[in-house]
């Protein structure tokens, strides 16, 4: 990626975005096409979070979530997120073609190893929200499946080779600064350590949004940490693959590779990398395993990513968070739906993704029993985010927090937010 000065002194922009990965930088890009001047503060390197790390599948396949969006709220909401995603993935194809990011279109399943009822409801919900994806009895994987659903024409590509197209394409009007954590806002003003930077309007693109004073985030939201691991010589599956069951697998090539990712856990609970070696090594035992690395995701209340006002206190201040693992298409819809909320227009997918939705879900309960039952561990280090007990992740040498998902090196550096700042003493 290219490489970005950071921020010093006073500094003034229509927009600020909080936060370098595909969402802020897809937003920043959107908003300068309209005439708006920004400015994107990103902690460490553009692109060196989870957008860095992810398996890149450019699909409007998000599991099972359009029954679960029509049970929940209905068809013409579980049809808008449809759309706003069909329309992400046109949009991401389109502009592929004009840099040299790997876009290969493919057809992507969501396969089952056991529910096959699962498979035939989310059919039937895309039928009534006019969707025809299919059914196939067989797939290509080297696991036995009650079948699959399949959507036709999706794609995976190379993130970070599409988004250095999207970062040299953009105009003057967007200045990006790495090396810049922002440590506090104070009205439409945004401090880091050198730098003073204001804006008309602020969006918070940063994976887990750290302002706890607005908008319940850290009730509304947990992360999920998945393990992902690349296996050479691999065969050609043609597809993308996940299981519906949410403790399955995925799987996508790269070139010769075959990427397995899956064994997801709360972060925060012990790593579960060695269970899919295993499996991979039972699969294809004479295939090495040449790289592997951990992502984590937000996961919202209801499978629905937080795209809009930041909270309804906070009219000037946006937010783009809970991808739920599908930060592809979602981060492209994202940038759409602030664009229009920041120029004031309205856009025909807004209340599907509104933040300021009702959060009396199950999953509310479970994270703040979560939440209270880790605070009250007696044990140490802490976490600087809110107080809860720091688990350590042997696997990856890491403190990990089971609240909300802040990570930090063994030293006591932070990795992942929402912590702002480092450990004191881990
Ligand atoms: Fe919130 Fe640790 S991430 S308390």
């Amino acid at each position: 990626m290219p490489e970005f000065p950071a921020a010093r002194g006073n500094l003034k922009a229509d927009v600020l975005i909080v936060g370098g990965g595909i969402a802020g930088l897809l937003t920043a890009y959107e908003l300068q096409k309209s005439g708006v001047s920004c400015i994107v503060a990103e902690r460490k390197r553009i692109c060196g979070g989870i957008t860095g790390r992810t398996t890149a599948k450019v699909t409007f396949q998000h599991g099972l979530i359009y029954q679960k969006i029509l049970r929940e709220y209905g068809a013409e909401k579980a049809k808008m997120y449809l759309e706003a995603n069909q329309n992400a993935l046109k949009k991401i194809a389109a502009l592929s073609k004009k840099f040299d990011c790997e876009l290969q279109k493919l057809d992507s399943y969501i396969y089952s190893r056991g529910n096959r009822a699962a498979l035939e409801n989310e059919i039937g919900a895309l039928a009534r929200i006019g969707f025809a994806a299919e059914f196939c009895e067989k797939t290509e994987l080297p696991i036995t499946t009650v079948g699959a659903v399949r959507f036709k024409n999706q794609a995976q590509f190379e993130p970070l080779k599409f988004l250095r197209g999207v970062v040299n394409e953009m105009s003057d009007s967007v200045h990006i600064f790495e090396h810049t954590h922002i440590i506090e806002i104070s009205g439409k003003t945004a401090l880091s350590k050198r730098a003073k930077i204001a804006a008309d309007k602020i969006v918070i693109a940063t994976h887990f949004p750290f302002i706890n004073t607005h908008g319940s985030y850290f009730l509304k939201l947990y992360q999920s940490r998945s393990n992902v691991i690349a296996l050479a010589n691999a065969p050609d599956i043609h597809g993308m693959y996940m299981d519906e069951n949410t403790n399955g697998l995925s799987f996508r090539n790269y070139g010769g590779y075959l990427l397995i990712g899956g064994k997801a856990h709360k972060t925060g609970e012990p790593c579960r990398r060695k269970e899919l070696e295993l499996f991979a090594e039972n699969i294809y035992p004479d295939l090495p395993i040449e790289y592997a690395w951990g992502a984590q995701d937000c996961i919202s209340l209801d499978g629905i990513p937080y795209i809009g006002n930041y909270s309804a206190l906070t009219p000037d201040m946006y937010v783009a968070a809970g991808f739920n693992k599908w930060g592809m298409t979602n981060s492209m819809a994202a940038a759409e739906i602030l664009r229009d909320k920041i120029l004031g227009k309205p856009n025909p997918y807004a209340a599907v993704f509104d933040p300021s939705r009702s959060i009396l879900k199950k999953q509310l309960w479970i994270n703040g029993f979560n939440a209270v039952k880790t605070l009250l561990t007696p044990t140490v280090p802490r976490c600087p985010h809110m107080g809860c007990a720091l688990k350590w992740n042997a696997e990856e040498r890491s403190w990990d927090c089971p609240c909300h998902g802040s990570r930090f090196t063994k030293d006591g550096k932070l990795l992942d937010n929402p912590s702002n700042v480092d450990l004191d003493k881990p």
